[in-house]
């Protein structure tokens, strides 16, 4: 197996190999290769960055993060002028990334108090920020009021009550929308799918619940119900679940307006004040990327028209105005950006049955294989000019069988020392990273334009013992 690094010579290249132009959508816009045979991201010789800052190391590439950023801005604003995008900062969030969203005029989807604290450390304006979560609890509900947050988006009755209450203490009405699930299943890992009516996430509209809530919001001091939401899953790379929640959704919102919209009692169906209007409405985040050559995931234009479609749709069969409508992508905004790099280590050979190479890093800067299977490609970032002649395991260093980063990886024969990259890194591996085996999380470059730079350090022993009494 062989990686054609050169952009047009694939002709050359025996027909099932992954040729570069197959590699390029899971790699940084701005990969390439240099003479050297070097992988380069924003103009950064990789075996450079590693010499320089060590590895494991997480290089996010600038120019990406800032491409997908503006072709969501300007897909939704061609498709569906009254739209927002906020990215779900759980993929991953940092005081630099949140400063360098806010500039390109995202929003910002939070779901903790952390998330919150980073954002408002990095000067995020609040206004532009969603909090989410299943189990928000009443310290962080109050710290989103302290600072302003833009909307709160409600995952259940227990939250609208404590939610109401803590507002009408404060003498203050907060904006929020309602989290449904819709039961949709949009074909996604099991640990990737929310929207379902068995679920932790939303209050489910089959079983009555979302109507209750409804209810509830419009009654409860401290509380303005601005619309619903929903979000129903992760790594989607269908999109007709999305036309399937949008098409729910607006019948809920159609039955609510009936009976709890203006008019409702004059129609004499309520006794409620008449107030649910549809005003604004998410179908959250959740649109796939491709890890592997094989996968095909959805393209920003075609998202954003498939999602305005269906809400122009909708609404026109229910009968409803548009509402303003807010989308939370988080993975396909930072994961191509990010490459994860590499040394390698120990290699073992196991005669006739696989040939292990283990890298030192693994489950601990990135749990996804580990936790559902995901599959991912490897580069030799020091050696692409050289064919790939071997299927090798790519291990990690932790104490689990389980750390296997690539069961299959087509690589060159390796030695230690060699520079092992894997891309699509960016989003959910940070994230969840973890200091199992006491590991110190790596360090995080941001590359633009030749130039390198910290966004975060590297952990050290002491930060280890940080908290420790
Ligand atoms: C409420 C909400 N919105 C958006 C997202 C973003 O998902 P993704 O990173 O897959 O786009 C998530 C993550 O699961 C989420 O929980």
């Amino acid at each position: 197996m062989r990686y054609d690094v050169s952009p047009r010579s694939s002709s050359l290249i025996p027909h099932n190999l992954p040729t570069w132009e197959r590699l390029a959508p899971i790699l940084p816009l701005t990969a390439g290769v240099n003479d050297a045979g070097h992988l380069t991201i924003g103009g950064c010789d990789a075996t450079e960055l590693a010499r320089q800052f060590g590895t494991p190391l997480y290089v996010l590439d600038e120019a990406t993060i800032r491409a997908q950023a503006r072709a969501y801005k300007s897909a939704f604003a061609t498709h569906y002028p009254d739209s927002a995008v906020a990215y779900a900062s759980k993929a991953y969030l940092s005081l630099a990334l949140a400063r360098l969203l806010a500039e390109e005029g995202l929003g910002l989807d939070v779901v903790s108090g952390g998330e919150l604290f980073v954002a408002h450390r990095a000067g995020f304006p609040p206004e532009r920020v969603h909090f989410h979560g299943n189990n928000k609890s009443p310290e962080e509900l109050a710290m989103a009021l302290e600072l302003g947050v833009g909307r709160i988006v409600v995952d259940n009755m227990y939250e609208l009550r404590l939610l109401s209450e803590l507002a009408a203490r404060r003498g203050v009405t907060v904006a929020i929308l309602l989290r449904l699930s819709p039961g949709v299943d949009p074909h996604t890992h099991a640990y990737n799918t929310t929207g379902l009516v068995d679920s932790k996430f939303g209050l489910p509209i089959v079983t009555g619940q979302a109507e209750e809530a409804v209810t509830e919001a419009l009654r409860l001091p401290g509380l303005r119900l601005l619309g619903l939401h929903a979000h129903i899953g992760s790594q989607i790379l269908e999109l007709a679940p999305y036309r399937q929640t949008v098409a729910t959704l607006f019948d809920f919102a159609a039955a609510m307006y009936a009976r709890y919209g203006p008019g409702a009692t004059e129609r004499g169906t309520t006794e409620s004040p008449p107030t649910f209007v549809l005003a604004e409405f998410g179908p959250g985040g959740g649109w796939g990327i491709t890890y592997t050559p094989e996968q095909e995931s959805p393209t920003i234009p075609a998202i954003a028209e498939t999602i305005a479609t269906a809400v122009r749709q909708n609404a026109a069969r229910v009968g409803l105005p548009l509402p303003r409508l807010f989308v939370e992508p988080g993975r396909s905004i930072v994961g191509r950006a990010g490459v994860a790099l590499y040394r390698v280590g120990a290699i073992k050979d196991i005669p006739g049955v696989r040939r292990y190479v283990a890298v030192d890093g693994g489950m601990a800067d990135n749990v996804r294989p580990a936790l559902y299977g995901a599959r991912y490609v490897a580069l030799a970032a020091n050696r692409l000019h050289e064919p790939c002649t071997q299927t090798v395991t790519i291990a990690g260093k932790y104490c689990e069988s389980g750390d296997i980063l690539i069961q299959e990886a087509a690589l060159p024969p390796l030695a230690a020392g060699d520079l092992l990259a894997i891309p699509a890194a960016g989003a959910y591996c940070l994230a969840l990273s973890s200091n199992y085996n006491l590991a110190l999380r790596p360090a995080v470059v941001m590359v633009c334009a030749g130039m390198a730079r910290f966004i975060r350090r590297r952990e050290t022993y002491d930060d280890l013992l940080r908290c420790e009494a």
